[in-house]
Parts: C-alpha cells; sequence; structure tokens
C-alpha cells in the first residue's frame, strides 16, 4: 500500500503543532515513520539568500528542517501576509523579531490558531509538510493533513481551521540545501483531519506502522476491555482523555478540561523553564553580562539561550538529559555567557524540576482517582522534563510511559496512523 501511496504522491504526515515545538511525523518511502521537530518560532526574512565566504557557509550535513528560509503562498495565511518570506524554527530563533506562542504569568498558554498568533502554528505546520516532502524526495504532493488542537475549544475551532488548510500551498526555499525549489502541497477537504489532543494519541498506543505495515503494539492487549487516562504533558498544557470500554469518555474528559477553571490542564513546562532563564540570568557569576546588558537597556543584547525557551532547551537541558540517559548518572547543567564559561547551574535547573514533577505527580495522582480508570498513562515532552525532577517515580507508581524516549512524539505519530488508516480504508472502499 505504500507504494502505492507513494506513486500517487500521497504523502502521509502526522503534524502537533506544540507551543514550544512542533512535532513532525511522516511515512518514509519504505514505510517507516520518521519524526523530527521544529521550533515553534517564526520571524520575517528577507528575500533573497543571505550568503557569505563558502568556507564559513559550509552546509554539508545540515539538516533540512533547522533551516527554513521560505516564501510562502498559501490560502491558510492571511492575505496581508501571503508571498512573504519567513524563517520557520532554527533559523528564526537569533532574529530580533521573533515570534513564538506567549505564555501569561499564570502559565496559561494562549489558545492555539487564533487571528493573532495563527501563522506563528500555520507555518511550522506547512514547514513540516514540506520539509518531509524533501526528505521523501518529492517536490509535489497530496499531503492529507492530520493535525490537532487541545480538546478545549476543539468544538469551536476544527471546521474553520480545516476549510483554511484546503487548496494548494506552494512553499519555495530561499536558502539551504534546497535553495530555489518549491515544494507543492495539495490539501483536499475529504482528507483533512483536524484531531483533538490526546484523545487521537490513544491510536499510538495500540498501533505502530512498520514497513508500511499496521502493527499492534504489546499495550494493545493490556488495554483492551480495560478503562484508561492519557496525560500529556506539554508546554504550555497537559491534556487528560479518559477512555472507557466505548473509547472516548467525553464527559469525563470534559469535566477535566474545565474543572476549576482547568487548573490541571493549565500545567505547562513553560513557566518552570522562564524560571531557570531568569534564575541563570541573575546568577551571581554573570553579574558583569548582565550589568552590560542592563546599561544598553537593549534585552536583543542577551545571548539567544537567555531569550528563547526553545533554545535554551535545546542548548542546555536536553542534551544534559540525554546525556544523563546514556552515561546512567544524574544531569549536570551548565552555561557559559562571553568569558565565564562552564557555570554550574544545575541547583536552578533542578529545583524548578522538582516543583514541576511534584506538581505533576499530585496531578496525575488526582486524575487517576478522580477519572478511577484501570490504568494511567504518561506522554509529552514534560514526562522527559521532570523525570530527573522526580517523574521516574511514576513508574513505580505503576502510571504507564510507553516509550520514555519518544515521549514527545506520541501525538504527532498518531495522528499519522490514524491518516493512514483513513486513507487505507478510503483505497480499499475504491477498489
Ligand atoms: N529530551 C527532553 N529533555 C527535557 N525536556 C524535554 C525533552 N524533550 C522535550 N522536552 C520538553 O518538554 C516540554 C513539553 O514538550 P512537548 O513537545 O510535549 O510540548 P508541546 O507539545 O510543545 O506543548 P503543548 O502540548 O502545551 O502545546 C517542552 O518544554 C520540551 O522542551
Ligand atoms: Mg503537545
Amino acid at each position: 500500500m505504500v507504494e502505492e501511496f507513494y506513486r500517487e504522491n500521497v504523502l502521509m504526515t502526522g503534524i502537533d503543532p506544540g507551543n514550544i515545538t512542533t512535532k513532525v511525523s511522516f511515512l518514509n518511502v519504505v514505510g517507516n515513520i520518521e519524526n523530527f521537530t521544529i521550533p515553534t518560532v517564526i520571524a520575517s526574512a528577507p528575500e533573497s539568500a543571505v550568503s557569505y565566504s563558502q568556507q564559513v557557509d559550509n552546509q554539508e550535513d545540515v539538516q533540512i528542517e533547522d533551516y527554513i528560509h521560505i516564501r510562502v503562498d498559501s490560502p491558510a495565511v492571511d492575505k496581508d501576509e501571503n508571498n512573504k518570506s519567513w524563517y520557520v524554527g532554527e533559523s528564526a530563533k537569533k532574529s530580533t523579531n521573533k515570534l513564538q506562542p506567549n505564555v501569561s504569568e499564570n502559565g496559561d498558554a494562549e489558545e492555539k490558531f487564533t487571528d493573532k498568533n495563527r501563522k506563528i502554528f500555520v507555518l511550522p505546520v506547512l514547514s513540516g509538510i514540506a520539509v518531509s516532502a524533501l526528505k521523501a524526495g518529492k517536490r509535489h504532493v497530496i499531503a492529507p493533513l492530520s493535525t490537532g488542537i487541545p480538546s478545549k475549544g476543539y468544538l469551536k475551532h476544527e471546521q474553520t481551521l480545516k476549510q483554511r488548510f484546503v487548496g494548494e500551498h506552494r512553499i519555495t526555499f530561499i536558502d539551504g540545501p534546497y535553495a530555489g525549489e518549491t515544494v507543492i502541497i495539495e490539501i483536499k477537504e475529504d482528507d483533512a483531519q483536524i484531531h483533538a489532543e490526546s484523545v487521537t494519541t490513544a491510536i499510538a498506543l495500540m498501533y505502530d506502522i512498520e514497513n508500511g505495515e499496521l502493527l499492534e503494539t504489546e499495550l494493545k492487549e493490556k488495554l483492551a476491555g480495560k478503562t484508561y487516562t492519557i496525560s500529556d504533558l506539554g508546554a504550555g498544557t497537559s491534556d487528560y482523555a479518559v477512555f472507557n470500554e466505548n473509547g472516548l469518555d467525553k464527559v469525563m474528559t470534559r469535566r477535566f478540561a474545565e474543572e476549576n477553571e482547568g487548573e490541571m490542564s493549565r500545567i505547562g513546562t513553560n513557566p518552570y523553564i522562564d524560571r531557570i532563564i531568569d534564575a541563570v540570568y541573575h546568577d551571581p557569576k554573570f553579574e558583569q553580562q548582565r550589568a552590560i546588558v542592563e546599561r544598553l537597556q537593549d534585552e536583543s543584547r542577551k545571548p539567544s539561550e537567555l531569550t528563547s525557551r526553545e533554545i535554551f532547551m535545546k542548548k542546555v537541558v536536553k542534551p544534559a538529559i540525554d546525556k544523563a540517559f546514556e552515561t546512567n548518572k544524574n544531569p549536570v547543567f551548565k552555561y557559559s555567557w562571553a568569558r565565564t564559561k562552564d557555570v554550574d547551574i544545575t541547583k536552578h535547573v533542578l529545583s524548578e524540576i522538582k516543583k514541576y514533577a511534584e506538581l505533576q505527580i499530585g496531578n496525575i495522582d488526582a486524575a487517576w482517582v478522580m477519572a478511577n480508570t484501570d490504568y494511567i498513562i504518561a506522554v509529552g515532552g514534560g514526562v522527559l522534563f521532570g523525570h530527573f525532577g522526580g517523574l521516574q517515580n511514576l513508574v513505580e507508581n505503576e502510571v504507564i510511559i510507553p516509550d520514555l524516549l519518544q515521549s514527545q512524539y506520541f501525538t504527532s505519530k498518531a495522528y499519522l496512523i490514524v491518516s493512514y488508516l483513513m486513507n487505507l480504508q478510503a483505497k480499499q472502499l475504491q477498489s
């Protein structure tokens, strides 16, 4: 079936537009799932490539997704911003005019795809499809859209969001390894799907795709005939979805989103990361650097790690956590700023990670009791973020973590698998 899809230029993707990163899963030529992330950050960009000397501008082993400088002609973009050039993700981070999702003081994430922030989410989604197409060696694809928004607000926005994406999108790469190439993406109304986050995640617990074959996971048997709750620990929100023997329990799921004004779903990693960054900035070891930034009264003189959560996570936090997994040791976090090198910032990071973990353990326990299901399952990048702060104890508390290191990709994988299933069915009906 995969060959047939590829022959017809159908590119199967699943895209999870997050508050920090947009997760992209796609089905590659041999029918396996590949994942990558694009930071949810954009910035308006020059119309043409900026090129320095050949030696410095060596792009040989650059990942496409780290070099997104594109012109976008798309019905999903507001008219006055159409046919403009953008940096998306990695390449947008250093721009002083970068745009990323907001969080308010109390940690509330903004609604996604609103009039105000739409392009911050739309551009990474379109880029995700375009990059997947390039990775698959395609320049013109029919891409059944499969993406999602939080279950809170889902019913209100599902249809309008879908309509926005229907049509033909032209993504022209201005710079990077594919400079000058255009990817045409066709999204058709019939096979476009906007899912409710974590509701669809259940699919990835039960199925996987390998070499073009749909497989059942080990967990499927364990969950058969049982009830369970999925908690998806994200950057802006934590979503809870409750499943009973007949599938999604809408009443219970809605209660989690709405009870106490959504108190439980409000908790994301963002405010914790912000406080870590603030503590690092105010570390006495960086007094001299801080004095200079303050004298210039120019926030943009701060290093990019201290102005973007996403860069801070990617450059400072994640590598230390990944290394801790590799070496089986506790993570040590370090940060260098100009002449002050390798300052140990572990205490700043750990104190917030611990607070986060404590709160989430409490919430997950409460969710389990309130939902009264047989099992509870934790996914989302927050599972990794809080791991060394105490979330590693979740497993002792019998919380299921299906695939710790892939936790971040659970939702995008689920969107892809659902899309695959639907298109498979449509094909079988045709023939
Ligand atoms: N390997 C890792 N180590 C530490 N933190 C991680 C790791 N992977 C992801 N995270 C962090 O976990 C948090 C949640 O990530 P995730 O991608 O699930 O959030 P999101 O989907 O962007 O947010 P939301 O679902 O609220 O929109 C982020 O702050 C991310 O940086
Ligand atoms: Mg998420």
